[in-house]
């Protein structure tokens, strides 16, 4: 059975000052508060248990809106991020909150069309590996990108200044429960976070990495032009609503 993490702390920089005081994951989209969407994917994809990971800030806010899951058909869990120091740190603190069982990580703003049972299923078949869902995007240089060689990928690179595909990677990922081990063994980026890049790169060198192509739209909500079109875009599909 894979279990969910849905990653909820973060700074919000890029949507100061709104985020000052209010926590981004809150902001509408639609008719519903941004982390709705995160925990909806999860829940279409057949996962059960999910663990909120959220900031000293707004801890109390959350559950207070969120409150045990049962709206929503899930069992939900909360735990502290004390500094958003990075998503592989994030993901880091769910290890007992797993049990020892595969883990879905989405990102608390990305907001995806598609919905992913199959791929969830598929890979709660899979003895071991990984799998990161790619999305293709006209303006790859603000991501992680794929660099394929041939129908393989070789390599992310974290925001490439030229990009080798227009392939992003999303923020919706799947990992066996050995991901605890090598966050474990990650050391902060030059910009001194644990990166999730890293933790993908690793399952690539090992040869376990799928990928999930999504043709539907994806979004993430976290700066203000993308949270405009996310609002546009929820509105012309009916089954987000
Ligand atoms: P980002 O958008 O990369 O970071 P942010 O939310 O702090 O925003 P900004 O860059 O504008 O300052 O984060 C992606 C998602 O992951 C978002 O939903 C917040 C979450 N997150 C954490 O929960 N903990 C972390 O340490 C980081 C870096 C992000």
């Amino acid at each position: 059975m894979i279990k969910g993490v849905v990653l909820a702390g973060g700074k919000g920089t890029r949507l100061w000052p709104v985020t000052k005081v209010a926590g981004k994951h809150f902001l509408p989209v639609g008719d519903k508060p941004i982390i709705y969407y995160p925990i909806l994917t999860l829940k279409k994809a057949g996962v059960k248990d999910i663990l909120i990971v959220c900031g000293p800030e707004h801890t109390e806010q959350y559950v207070r809106l969120l409150g045990s899951g049962e709206e929503f058909g899930v069992n939900l869990y909360y735990t502290i991020q004390v500094e958003p120091v990075g998503i592989a740190h994030g993901l880091g603190l769910a290890r007992s909150f797993s049990d020892g069982q595969k883990i879905a990580l989405i990102l608390g703003d990305n907001i995806f069309g598609d919905e992913f049972s199959k791929a969830f299923a598929s890979f709660d078949k899979r003895d071991q590996g990984a799998a990161v869902v790619l999305k293709r995007v006209p303006d790859p240089k603000r991501f992680g990108v794929a660099k394929f060689k041939g129908h393989k990928v070789e390599r992310i690179i974290e925001k490439p200044k030229r990009p080798p595909s227009s392939w992003a990677v999303t923020g919706l990922y799947l990992y066996d429960n050995r991901v605890f081990d090598v966050i474990k063994s990650l050391k902060p980026s030059a910009r001194g976070e644990y990166e999730i890049t890293d933790v993908n790169n690793r399952y690539i060198n090992e040869g376990t990495m799928d990928f999930i192509k999504t043709k539907k739209f994806w979004i993430d909500a976290g700066t203000f032009e993308s949270l405009h079109q996310a609002n546009l875009l929820v509105r012309k599909n009916r089954n987000l609503r």
